[in-house]
């Protein structure tokens, strides 16, 4: 279980100032739930990412997981950020290669285990690419695949499909949707598009404008598993779209009051 406990972050900024990105975020994230935060550019949804990563240590408030505070990265939190950054020296297969081999997996082993992640994330053919020599949606689907590789417990996605064209988002949200009703990772996704939020998960965060707050918490009470094509023509489903989207349009409303 990841817990969150009053959680605040102020960055310190150029010139004397100061930024409070995150104000006393309060959550309990379940072993193998699906968990999406929603919410205006800028109000804090990857610094809490971070901190949850153990890259960014909080000023105030405590993160956990599984009870023991977090004070640095590990390999139980597989992270999949925004600003990914790929061994631009090693090639597709050696980039995916990377986490299974720091766990001692014999070549072998790993190898058919990664071909088969990069072929599902629609890369076979690219094995030997280069970064360099990829789109930066293939990129993104590399830094995927390199994750999903080390098999951590918790998944933490920053806008993992932001980048990419609609069919390949639509077939990787199934993957994702398939692989975590398989293992049943703890999975916690930043997104924008509130229809994907509602498709993959058991909630959805809405966070307030900076400084981000939890405005609210929705439980998706949909059928899984979950067909997407079925779903569009759900009403249920429906109804959390256009909720969740008059909870966004607030946030803005209230902060255009002030
Ligand atoms: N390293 C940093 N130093 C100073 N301020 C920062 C730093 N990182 C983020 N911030 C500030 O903290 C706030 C939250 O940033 P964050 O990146 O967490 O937002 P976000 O919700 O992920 O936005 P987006 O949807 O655009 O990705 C922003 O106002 C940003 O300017
Ligand atoms: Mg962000």
């Amino acid at each position: 279980m990841i817990a969150v406990e009053n959680v605040s972050h102020r960055f310190e900024t150029s010139g004397r100032q100061s930024h409070l990105a995150l104000d006393d975020i309060t959550l309990e994230i379940t072993d193998g739930a699906f968990v999406s935060i929603l919410g205006p550019s800028g109000c804090g949804k990857s610094t809490l990412l971070y901190i949850i990563g153990g890259f960014v240590k909080p000023t105030g408030g405590v993160a956990r997981v599984q009870g023991r505070a977090i004070t640095g990265p590990g390999p139980d939190r597989g992270p999949v950020f925004q600003e990914f950054a790929l061994f631009p020296w090693k090639t597709v297969l050696g980039n995916v290669m990377y986490g299974p081999r720091q766990q001692r997996i014999p070549r072998a082993e790993a190898e058919v285990q990664v071909r088969r992640l990069i072929d599902m994330v629609g890369l076979k053919g690219y094995e030997n690419f280069y970064p360099k020599e990829l789109s930066g949606g293939m990129k993104q689907r590399v830094a995927i695949a390199r994750t999903l590789a080390y098999n951590p417990s918790v998944l933490l996605m920053d806008e993992p499909f932001g980048a990419l064209d609609a069919h390949t988002r639509t077939r990787l949200q199934n993957d994702l949707l398939n692989i975590w009703e398989r293992d049943r990772k703890t999975v916690l996704f930043v997104t924008h598009a509130v229809d994907e939020a509602v498709f993959l998960s058991d909630k959805v965060i809405v966070m307030t404008r900076s400084p981000g707050r939890i405005k609210t918490i929705i439980d998706i009470d949909l059928p899984r598993p979950r067909k997407r094509a079925e779903l569009l023509l759900d009403a249920r489903y429906q109804n959390y779209v256009v909720a969740i989207e008059r909870l966004i349009d607030d946030t803005g409303i209230d902060e255009a009051a002030r």
